[in-house]
Order: structure tokens, then sequence, then C-alpha cells
């Protein structure tokens, strides 16, 4: 019996080692794809086809030596791959074999994710600050998570308004997908819609809406300005750094959408009651939030780990910044949120039927 309960804790001490050590691989992987990614690697890799070290610095505008440490390092780890392995270290050219380019570089697929690498990147710089925040009950706002964590973050989101928002997510829901294309043209409210894409998405799949966006964030808005300046949606999107919870200054609106964002706010039934406030006659809000278990379960899936790894490093502290909080974290379930409407004043809370790994879907109705 004693011998049984020592090979368990053996089996369970070498699993825990096996799987802490692939995480060590994994983490590098991570930041060798933000290097590459960062420097134009990968980019120029698909310009100009397999290079020499010397090559693909020349191209990228890099020092010789560092590039090839790189090069190596990524045809090791079978991130690229080699052509002449028994030559010279000099004259070795490398390669995105197929499918690993729509990974890296094609920022339009489901399939990108590159900016995967710099949110993680960014999730950790500060660190230290998050350390303090566990000790103190503090908070670390948002926008001390830079912007690698900001346009890292925005990016893996972009890919799935530009490919699902119009065409797969608003059809599922009729009568919104009717009134968004209907006259007289719908006005929509983005909240907390960070870098602008989902509004972007929205205006682009209805052409007649007309989208405001919001959020909290100064640097986010300024990105959405820009990434609007690149599209022919001037005069039907606007951008305005605002506070969620935040008194309404205006009403109408036929939509509400808060994309990835009620577990970040402090004060989520404040922000629900004003957007309450915001909606026409007939209108609704719809939240998309993470697809986390219905009630706590562990061990939880890969879902669940990713969420809970983003709470502890990000969205408590950021939540926790602004005091009093109602500190949801990133594992906001299903009850949770329809409380929070609930006492926001909404009537009803529906789970929508839209197909998702990591988001779920609520309509609100008031
Ligand atoms: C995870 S990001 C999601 C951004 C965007 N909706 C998307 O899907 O890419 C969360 C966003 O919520 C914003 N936010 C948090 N609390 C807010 C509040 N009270 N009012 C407005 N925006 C808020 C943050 O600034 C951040 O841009």
């Amino acid at each position: 019996m004693a011998e049984q309960v020592a090979q368990d804790v053996d089996r369970r001490r070498d699993a825990l080692v096996e799987r802490l050590f692939g995480a060590v691989l994994g983490m590098n992987d991570l930041y060798m794809v933000y290097v590459g990614d960062r420097l134009g690697f990968y980019r120029t890799l698909v310009e100009i086809g397999p290079a020499t070290p010397a090559g693909l610095s020349a191209a990228a505008g890099t020092h010789e030596r560092y590039t090839r440490e790189w090069l190596e390092q990524q045809a090791v780890t079978g991130i690229l791959e080699v052509e002449d392995l028994g030559g010279n270290a000099d004259s070795r050219r490398y390669h995105l074999p197929d499918g690993h380019e729509e990974v890296l570089t094609e920022r339009d697929s489901l399939n990108y994710l590159a900016p995967f690498a710099r949110m993680m990147v960014g999730i950790v710089r500060p660190v230290p600050a998050v350390l303090e925040a566990f000790r103190s009950g503090g908070g670390v706002p948002y926008a001390d998570f830079d912007a690698d964590f900001c346009e890292g973050q925005s990016e893996m989101n972009r890919s799935q308004f530009v490919n699902l928002l119009g065409s797969e997510w608003l059809p599922t829901v009729p009568d919104v997908h009717a009134r968004l294309r209907a006259d007289p043209p719908a006005r929509v409210a983005d909240v907390a819609c960070g870098t602008g894409w989902s509004s972007l998405a929205l205006a682009a799949a209805y052409p007649k809406v007309r989208v405001d966006g919001f959020d909290l964030d100064e640097y986010s808005i300024e990105l959405a300005q820009r990434n609007l300046a690149g599209t022919d949606l001037a005069g039907r999107v606007s951008f305005e750094v605002r506070d969620a919870a935040d008194p309404v200054s205006r009403k109408g609106y036929d939509l509400v959408t808060v994309f990835e964002a009620i577990h970040d706010m402090s004060s989520p039934v404040e922000a629900l009651r004003e957007m309450r406030g915001l909606l026409a006659d007939g209108g609704s809000v719809i939240v998309a939030d993470e697809r986390v278990a219905e009630s706590f379960t562990a061990p939880g899936d890969e879902v669940e780990r990713l969420m809970y790894g983003w709470s502890v490093l990000h969205c408590l502290p950021v939540g926790m910044s602004d005091q009093p909080s109602a500190a949801t974290g990133t594992a906001m379930r299903p009850e949770t949120l329809r409380e929070y409407a609930l006492a926001a004043g909404f009537r009803d809370v529906e789970i929508l039927s839209i197909e998702n790994d990591f988001w779920r879907f609520y309509r609100l109705r008031p």
C-alpha cells in the first residue's frame, strides 16, 4: 500500500516535471515567434523565399549573426525548414514550410496566431506591479500593459470580426440582422471597442449603419482612429474615449455591442445600466464574453486554463485598478452576467446559439 502511494507520488511528480519542461519549450517558441514577427522575418521570408542568414538580414535590415541564430533556432524547433543541412552555417537556406506562413503572416486568416506572441510578451511586462497588487489588493491599469498587449490582443480578435461578425454571428439573430439592413439606417454603439475592428467590421458588413465606438483606453482609441483612416467608412464610424459607466449623453441606439470587455470592467452593473439607457425602443445589447464552463470545475479544460492565466496576470488586476470594483476576472460565468444584467434593469438574458470556441454570446433585453 505504502509502495503504491509512493509510486503514485513519483508518477505525479514526473508528469509535472515533464509538463513544466514542455511549457518552457512552449514559452521559447512564443518568444521566438515574437522576434520573428516584430523584426519582419516571417513576412520577409514570404516575400523573398528561401534565404541564407545574409540574405534575410539584408532584406530585413538586421544584423547577420543575430539573424543566423534566430534562423537556426527556428529550424531546430521546426517552425522553419532548412535546406543544405550539411553545408556551412552561412550558406544554409531557410524557408517557411507550406501552411506555416498562414499562421505567422496572413492577417485576415482565422489561423493567424502570431499576435498571440505579442500579447503574451505584453502581458508579463507589468508583472512586478501585478505581484504588488496581490499584496496590496490594488490593481494595474490597462495602459500599463503597453502596446504589445493592446495590439496583440486586438489583432487576435480582428480576424474573427473581419471573417465572422457580419457573415455568421449577427445573421444568427434574425431581427437584429434585419434591422441593421433596414431603413431608417440603424445606429450601433460598440462599447469597449478597443482598437475599433469590431466597429469597422460591422459598418463594412452593413452598408447603411452608423457605428459609434467607445473605449476607456486612449491609446486604443488613437489606434481605432488610425484603423478607420485606412478605410472608406469615415462618415459612418466614429470613435471616442469614454467610460462605459459614465452617464449616457445620447440615446437611440438600435444595437449595443460589447465584445470581450464586461469581465474587465470595474463597474459592470453601472456600465450595463448605461448601455440600457443608450437603447432605442426595440433595441437590445449583445455581449460576447469568454466561453468558460457554466460553473467552476477543476481540473478545467483548455479554455478555462487560458482564461485563468489571463485573469491572474491581466484582467483581474485591470478590473481592480478602479475601486470599488466588482473584481470579476476573465472566467465570468453565465450566471454572473445574468446577475449583473438583472441588477442593471434588464428583463431577460438569452444565450445566443452562435458557435465559437472561445466566446459565448448573450442577448440582453430591456
Ligand atoms: C479585451 S479588450 C477588448 C477590446 C475589443 N472589444 C476587442 O474585442 O478587441 C477590453 C477593452 O475593454 C475596455 N474597457 C474596460 N473597461 C471599460 C469601461 N469601463 N469603459 C469603456 N471601455 C472599457 C478596455 O480599455 C479594453 O479596450
